[in-house]
């Protein structure tokens, strides 16, 4: 069996994937592979858009957000003939596999050069979101949730020094992650998410009880995908009259940082996913199992994932 001798990366953007290139370059190195980055995603895969990456260039990025490599949309890539051009740049470079780091749209991508075009990949979740399908944590969540949670904790000085209602926004288009964690570990009164039908007059008539009986300070976590902030705090201040004001707290949630949690991921991702290529193990997608390493298909990992928020929403309202 023919050795790879050339692995290509590419990444999407969030907390965590440097530390996670870093990762799968020095693994990479250590198993005598080169590493070639891809510029600006799926578009400089296209474009013929690369750079050397060595265990030396991959110094000092540990701790920073985002990505060394650039990101970009590419709607080209959905085209067979965007996917053509893919797959001349691969040629052009020598590229023998690739891993791809990214979430949803990344690991289709992934998944469509290995099942269309047999290009051997192994993806690495990574999404502030944490919605890939089999994956229990993508390298970024952690730290989104932290990053989330120190500027909720900063407005609640201000909620309860002026007894005020809050409705904080977070990320997340389909999925309440972020949105459900940062409430129950902040201590909020309510999390209205994309996996829960919500009911403003009922939340409205709670907050109208608890003020009577001297409770006014309310802070309540709404997931972009499911309400905008400014809309439910107008519809709070009419019906209960009380001052209620929006915070969006936007794409500070995606940079930053990472945690500690996030660069152990990243490493153990990363080296997990090298490891795989030196087996020729293909078409996978790194998670982890019983806390240690190990893949599932990315046929799988693409599939719209089940977010259990019961559990979490209960312990929310029954602290509050
Ligand atoms: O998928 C990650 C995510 O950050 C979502 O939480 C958010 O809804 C979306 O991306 C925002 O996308 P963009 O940065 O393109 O506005």
């Amino acid at each position: 069996m023919e050795k790879y001798k050339k692995i290509g990366i590419l990444t999407r953007d969030c907390a965590g994937i440097n530390a996670t290139i870093r990762a799968v370059v020095r693994s990479a190195y250590t198993f005598g592979f080169e590493t070639i980055g891809i510029v600006r995603g799926y578009k400089g895969l296209i474009e013929n858009d690369t750079v050397k990456l060595t265990p030396r260039s991959v110094s000092g990025i540990i701790n920073h957000g985002g990505t060394i490599l650039k990101t970009a949309r590419s709607s080209r890539f959905r085209m067979a003939d965007g996917q053509k051009e893919a797959l001349n740049t691969l040629k052009a470079n020598n590229i023998d596999a690739l891993v791809v780091i990214g979430g949803n749209g990344s690991l289709s991508g992934a998944y469509t050069l290995s099942s269309k075009y047999a290009v051997p990949v192994v993806g690495i979740p990574a999404t502030i979101d944490n919605d890939i399908n089999g994956v229990s944590m993508s390298i970024g969540a952690d730290t989104s949730v932290n990053v989330a949670l120190d500027a909720l904790d900063k407005i609640r000085d201000t909620a309860t020094s002026l007894e005020r209602i809050f409705v904080v926004e977070v990320m997340g288009r389909d999925c309440g992650y972020i949105g459900l964690r940062v409430a129950l570990a902040g201590g909020c009164e309510e999390a209205i998410l994309p996996e829960r039908k919500f009911d403003i007059k009922k939340i409205a008539r709670e907050i109208k009880d608890g003020s009577a009986k001297g409770k006014i300070t309310w802070i309540i976590i709404v997931s972009e995908g499911k309400a905008k902030a400014v809309d439910i705090a107008k519809k709070i201040n009419k019906i209960t009259n009380l001052e209620t004001r929006e915070v969006v707290l936007g794409h500070i949630q995606r940079g930053g940082r990472p945690t500690a949690y996030d660069r152990m991921l990243a490493a153990r991702y990363g080296f997990h996913a090298v490891e795989l290529l030196t087996k020729r193990r293909t078409g996978r997608c790194v998670t982890l199992r019983d806390n240690k390493p190990s893949d599932i298909p990315l046929s799988r990992a693409i599939k719209k994932k089940d977010m259990e928020v019961n559990d979490y929403y209960k312990l929310i309202k029954l602290l509050t």
